[in-house]
């Protein structure tokens, strides 16, 4: 193919934040590539492999409305054959926020997403912001390893009442949907407070906490206000920051963040 290649890797069940990441590449490039590819080394054992949404033919439907020029979809074997022994580990970003609840994850993302790069060829990738951390540590990979493509990140696309897309989304019921609007209302309410003054880490957090606190069942794994480049935790709010959370609600793990410059 000669020209621009952008590249958008997926894990399917795509919506309408993935299809913002690939529109963008039809902007930008002459040519998009889309991988759906359910990576199972970024599962542990305990969580939702088996039953993460699969429908491809819906998915190649969205992209073919799109004109996607390919859809790469391998199978299991094919990326990892057997007697598979090489992994990408990165050791600095990866260990707080989601690293801490799950260990394994993103080994598992860092080596598909480079085979996935190694075989695509592309010249420019796509990677959504409501995954800050993966964003981060691919932009992370990319510089240490020499790879020679750029890195776009993408806004995140939200439901009409707040709440992040995602594949995961599908296991809720539509009023937990909306009672999970409180998810990004409570990350604003933050925004408002640090601009408002507020530089204490905690009384932020303990902000969040409380108004999530509010949704019936809900578990909350981390709320985290980190340094913006590096993801370290701070205690004062003196520089650009990521707030971040993760919380559970029946059994469904859902992640979002908002930047906040001061
Ligand atoms: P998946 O969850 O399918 O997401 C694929 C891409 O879509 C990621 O870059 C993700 O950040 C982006 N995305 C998901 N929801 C979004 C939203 N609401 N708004 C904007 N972008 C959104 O992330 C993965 O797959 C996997 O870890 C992968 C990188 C494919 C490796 O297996």
């Amino acid at each position: 193919m000669s020209g621009k290649i952008g590249f958008i890797p997926t894990m399917g069940g795509l919506h309408l934040g993935h299809l913002s990441l690939v529109k963008k590449s039809i902007q930008e490039c002459n040519h998009t590539v889309v991988s759906l590819f359910v990576n199972n080394k970024q599962f542990s054992p305990d969580e939702d492999f088996k039953k993460y949404p699969r429908d491809v033919e819906r998915d190649s439907a969205a992209l073919k409305a799109l004109s996607v020029d390919v859809l790469f979809l391998p199978d299991g074997d094919e990326i990892y054959p057997k007697g598979f022994s090489t992994y990408v580990e990165e050791t600095r970003l990866a260990l707080g926020l989601e690293g801490v609840s799950r260990p394994h994850f993103f080994k598992g993302v860092l080596t598909v997403v480079l085979k996935l790069f190694n075989i695509v060829q592309p010249d420019v990738v796509y990677f959504g912001k409501k995954d800050i951390q993966q964003l981060k540590l691919v932009q992370k990979m990319v510089q240490d390893l020499n790879l020679q493509i750029k890195v776009v990140p993408v806004s995140t696309v939200r439901e009409e009442g707040g709440l992040a897309m995602s594949s995961r989304n599908k296991y809720l019921s539509q009023e937990d949907l909306s009672a999970l609007g409180i998810i990004y209302s409570s990350l604003e309410g933050a925004q408002k407070s640090v601009q408002r003054g507020e530089r204490k880490s905690s009384a932020i957090q303990r902000g969040i906490e409380n108004a999530l606190l509010g949704v019936s069942g809900i578990r909350i794994d981390y709320i985290e206000v980190s340094d913006y480049k590096t993801l370290k935790k701070i205690k004062t709010i003196d520089r650009d920051v990521i707030i971040s959370l993760a919380v559970v609600l029946k059994g469904v793990r859902l992640i979002d963040n908002i930047e906040i410059k001061i």
